[in-house]
Parts: structure tokens; sequence; C-alpha cells
């Protein structure tokens, strides 16, 4: 059963689109191949953004990256006139999977998903498939065969955690102690940002990974186990390689905490580039973040319309993303929408 929003949107496109036919009808027979190629556009056979319904299922509020993606999906939507029935699945896969059977339920045209960890989706995305709903990728990789997913959409975290370690390795000029915190557990971006940080520190053996544990991309759990390693290491730590900026703020109240001085005497790289990560660069305490673009709103709807009407579309859209630095942050604070 589909929506009844989802329903009525139809019913109603489908009059606007009998008044536009009638009116064609009534107007000068003499007047017109542009109006026969513009009503030729309209009744193609194609569905518009007012007709289309959307089931997203979203990770949940770990993050102010999280909170920002979340907002940019629900304004796109709003702005398109896209019915959006969304789901946050509060860090739980099994919740997401049990909201992808009720989009399928439901019958929409599209399933967006940013899926929690990489693996365990193959069952639900074939029941996906066999119903002929397509699912997008948002945000985060999923590990099944190509065949289950129409495209993602979403950054290259391999890239991000290769931008962090070079940006390190000239921070602590080639070498140092360093700690990480690892984003959540099996998760496409902790997964890649540990790989990528790993493939560049490989040509500098003096850069020592002395500790790494999952903060789960939180600033309370990034504080507590900052607070562990510096009860272990202490002064020993020379860095902290952070895979989200909130974990990284969580840091920084850990070291200060501790007595020392968070982008002085420990050095603090971290990916997201939230407002937030732009005040602590002006503040001092934050070294680099990477950026790691949550607005993609706007482009996942484009992609979802291409989708439902056939258009062929990438397997993967890569976002772009820069690297920014504290000397250019209070210039950039102001036009950062997350
Ligand atoms: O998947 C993107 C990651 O998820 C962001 O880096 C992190 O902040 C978020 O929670």
């Amino acid at each position: 059963m589909r929506t009844m929003n989802g329903f009525l949107k139809r019913i109603r496109f489908s009059f606007i689109l009998l008044i536009l036919v009638l009116a064609a009808c009534q107007s000068d027979a003499g007047s017109n191949a542009a109006d026969s190629v513009s009503l030729a556009g309209v009744d193609d056979g194609t569905i518009a953004y007012e007709e289309l319904v959307v089931g997203y299922s979203q990770i949940g509020a770990e993050s102010e990256w999280r909170t920002g993606n979340t907002t940019s999906i629900k304004e796109a939507a709003e702005s398109l006139g896209v019915e959006l029935i969304f789901s946050d699945g509060q860090q739980k896969q099994e919740n997401q999977i049990r909201a992808i059977r009720t989009f399928i339920a439901q019958q929409v045209d599209v399933i967006g998903v940013s899926p929690v960890v990489e693996t365990g989706w193959d069952s639900v995305f074939q029941e996906a498939k066999d119903a002929g709903i397509p699912v997008i990728l948002v945000d985060r990789r999923a590990d099944v065969a190509e065949d289950l997913y129409a495209s993602y959409l979403g950054s290259d975290f391999v890239e991000e955690g290769r931008n962090a370690a070079k940006v390190m390795v000239d921070l602590l000029g080639g070498e140092g102690n360093l700690v990480e915190l690892v984003g959540t557990v099996g998760s496409a971006p902790a997964i890649d940002r540990y790989a990528g940080f790993r493939e560049v520190l490989q040509d500098y053996p003096g850069m020592k990974i002395i500790a790494s544990e999952t903060g789960d991309f939180t600033r309370a759990k990034g504080e507590e186990v900052m607070g562990d390693f510096l009860r272990l290491y202490g002064d020993e730590i020379d860095a902290v390689y952070s895979h989200n900026d909130d974990m990284a703020i969580g840091a920084i109240r850990a070291i200060e905490a501790y007595g020392l001085k968070p982008g002085e005497d420990i050095k603090i790289v971290s990916i997201d580039a939230i407002r937030d990560a732009f005040q602590a660069m002006i503040d001092g305490k934050l070294n680099a973040t990477i950026e790691c673009n949550p607005l993609l709103g706007p482009q996942f709807f484009e992609l979802a319309l291409k989708v439902v009407n056939g258009e062929s579309v990438p397997k993967w859209i890569p976002s772009e993303e820069k690297i920014y630095f504290p000397e250019d942050a209070a210039e950039i604070l102001p036009s950062r929408r997350y």
C-alpha cells in the first residue's frame, strides 16, 4: 500500500495534467508546435519531483555532521516538493533494516540509506530489488554486490585518511607518537579513514600510532577515550588523529582537563569541517580539519529522480572536499553551513 499522501499527490498531478491537456485542445489549432512540445514534455511518462515518494533511512544523530546531513535531506525534500518518509535508526542496524522493510511495504519509489555499518545488508537490499524499488547509498557505502544498489553518493573516505596523514606528517616533521580516535566500529568511514591514514604513514617509520580506540563518532566518547589515553601515555603523546571533529572536540576537553594545551602540546587533526572545528582552529586548539561534505540533499533527490525515470547514473558520485587550516578559519567560519 502506497502512502496516502503519495497517492493524493499522484491524483492531484494527474488532474493538473488533464487540465493542461484540455486547455491545449481548446487553444487555436494553428498556434502551436511550441505548446505540443511542452505538453509532450509533461506527459512523457516520467515522474516529477512532486510525485516522488522517497523512504530515507538515516543512521542517527551522533555528530554535528549528521545533523547537518539530516537538515540538508529534509530541506531539499521540502523545497522540491518530494514526499519524504524519514526514519532515524538511532545507531542500530536492525532499526535501519526494519525501516527499509517498511518502505518496501509502503511501495515508495526509491529508498535512500546511509548504512551505519558496511556489512549485513544483502538480504534487505535484495528484498527491495525484488520489489522493484531502487536503493541509493548516501554518505556511506555498504559491502554488497553492485546490482543491489543504483548508486553511491558520498565521500572518498580513504582519501580523507590519506590527507589527514599528510597534514600530520607536516605538523610533526615526520616523527612522533600518535593516538587515534576511530569512528563507529565496522562503519565505512572508520574502516577507510583507518586504512588511508596508515597507507601514507608506511613511508614514515618515525610516526608511531601508540594507541587506537573507537570513540563512536561522539564528543562524549571521544573525551572519555582521550582521557584514558592520557592516563596511560601522558606526555608521550605528540598528536591525535580523530576520525571526526566531534571526537576531536571531546579530546580537546580531555587534554585541557589533563593540564596540557590542545593544538600546541598535543597536535590534533580531524575530519568533517563542522563549524565548531573552525572555532577550535580560531582558538588555536585544532591544527587542521579535512572536509567531509554532508550537504547531500539536493544531489540525492536529483539522483533519485533520474534513477526512477530510468536514466543511467554513475555507480559512485564523489563529493568535492577541501582541507582547512587555522590561518583561514576566521574568514571561512561565517560561510560554513554545518
Ligand atoms: O559517514 C560520515 C561520518 O559520520 C562523519 O565523518 C561523522 O561525523 C559522522 O557521524
